[in-house]
């Protein structure tokens, strides 16, 4: 098996990589990633330097780079990169559209002329929009993408299915819900929310704070893609959640009780313009055909988290003071970008 992935140096696309190195030790993986400030090499220190994994750095958007970089004989593309924060989408939309609209067409075309075997395609349940008390995505449901990231995740979509339509792509769609777990970059809500409270500081809640998100573990996500990428049908959309949801303050005092720190320490700010309000993802299909669910429960899954953080200082730390970009060029020689925000 010959794996090509894109983004495997964020936080999905890294466990990804991890697992599927230790479950299939004969499987060969490239990870094909651009490293912006989401990128991380050390979040895969514990496999580069086995012999069947290899990193090429790379844009999604760079035609000859992929064709350079893709096998002959590939089995499967497995797209993670994109601009994954929704916040950021709301500050510039133009980078999300680049490497989210531009960067899925031009990875779908170098799939295409490299005749590779299937293209799993990461998604979000975002692109359902945001569900009311009683509502469901399902497979089927139309798309209401209400966030520019949210948009630029819908068009890619569409261009999967298209390509599928066209040109007889064999491909599968994966829709999942909210990611938790290790090596998560420190902007979205419960890492920021972890790191922020082992260094004694606040944790801005937007708005009233209940809005609704549906959290999976990471490990939990990655066993669902393996299945969808080994066994899913072509042509297909498979959603992928953790089946427990949970407002964005009882999300938090999770963490706080976890760390054994009082409500005060959530500061109400002002909310995010076109906050979605509630996501839920049915993923019966997902269940009942791949024989896949969650495992680790909500609560067991944060206190797992916070410790990874707190164990794991010296990430931290390297993320927020920037000083993770000088990993490239200690062990593979490339010089830190200087464009990079840092959270
Ligand atoms: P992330 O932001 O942690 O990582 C994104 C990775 O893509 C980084 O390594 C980055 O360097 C790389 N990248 C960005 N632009 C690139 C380009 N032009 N060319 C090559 N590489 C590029 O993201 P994540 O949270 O790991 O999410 C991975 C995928 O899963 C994304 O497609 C996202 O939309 C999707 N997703 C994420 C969640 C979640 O909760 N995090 C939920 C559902 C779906
Ligand atoms: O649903 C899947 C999506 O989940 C993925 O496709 C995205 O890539 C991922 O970023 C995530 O999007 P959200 O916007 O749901 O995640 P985020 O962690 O940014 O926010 C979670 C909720 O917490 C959301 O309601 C906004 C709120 N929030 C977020 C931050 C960063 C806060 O209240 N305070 C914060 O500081």
């Amino acid at each position: 098996m010959r794996i090509f992935v894109t983004g495997g140096a964020g936080f999905i696309g890294s466990q990804f990589i991890r697992d599927i190195i230790h479950r299939f030790p004969s499987a060969e993986v490239i990870n094909f990633d651009k490293l912006t400030y989401a990128g991380n090499l050390s979040n895969l220190a514990s496999v580069e330097s086995a012999p069947n994994y290899r990193f090429y750095r790379g844009d999604i958007c760079d035609s000859e780079a992929l064709f350079e970089a893709i096998p002959r004989e590939c089995d499967a593309i497995v797209h993670f990169a994109a601009e994954s924060h929704v916040d950021r989408s709301i500050h510039g939309a133009r980078e999300f559209v680049l490497t989210n609209v531009l960067g899925t067409q031009t990875l779908l075309d170098a799939a295409r002329a490299r005749k590779v075997g299937r293209f799993l395609h990461i998604s979000t349940d975002e692109v359902g929009g945001s569900m009311g008390p009683d509502q469901w995505l399902r497979e089927d449901s139309p798309l209401d993408p209400r966030s520019p990231y949210a948009a630029s995740k819908a068009a890619a979509e569409h261009l999967v299915r298209a390509a599928g339509a066209t040109f007889g792509l064999d491909y599968a769609i994966t829709r999942t819900s909210n990611n938790y777990g290790p090596f998560q970059f420190p902007e979205k809500l419960l890492p920021l929310a972890i790191c922020n409270l082992l260094d004694g500081q606040t944790v801005p809640v937007y708005g009233d704070g209940l809005q609704v998100r549906d959290w999976i573990h990471v490990e939990d996500n990655c066993r669902a893609l393996i299945e969808v990428l080994l066994s899913g049908r072509a042509g297909q959309t498979y959603h992928i959640g953790g089946g427990q949801p949970r407002t964005n303050r009882e999300a938090l005092g999770a963490v706080l009780e976890a760390l054994n720190m009082p409500e005060t320490m959530l500061t109400h700010i002002s909310d995010r313009p076109g906050h979605d309000r509630r996501y839920a993802v049915d993923f019966t299909k997902t269940s009942s055909e791949l024989h896949w669910a969650p495992e680790i429960s909500f609560e067991r899954g944060i206190q797992r988290t916070v410790r990874w953080y707190a164990e794991n200082r010296d990430w931290v730390n390297a993320v927020r003071s920037g000083h993770y970009l000088n990993y490239y060029r200690e062990h593979y020689g490339i010089a830190p970008r200087t464009e990079a925000r840092v959270a």
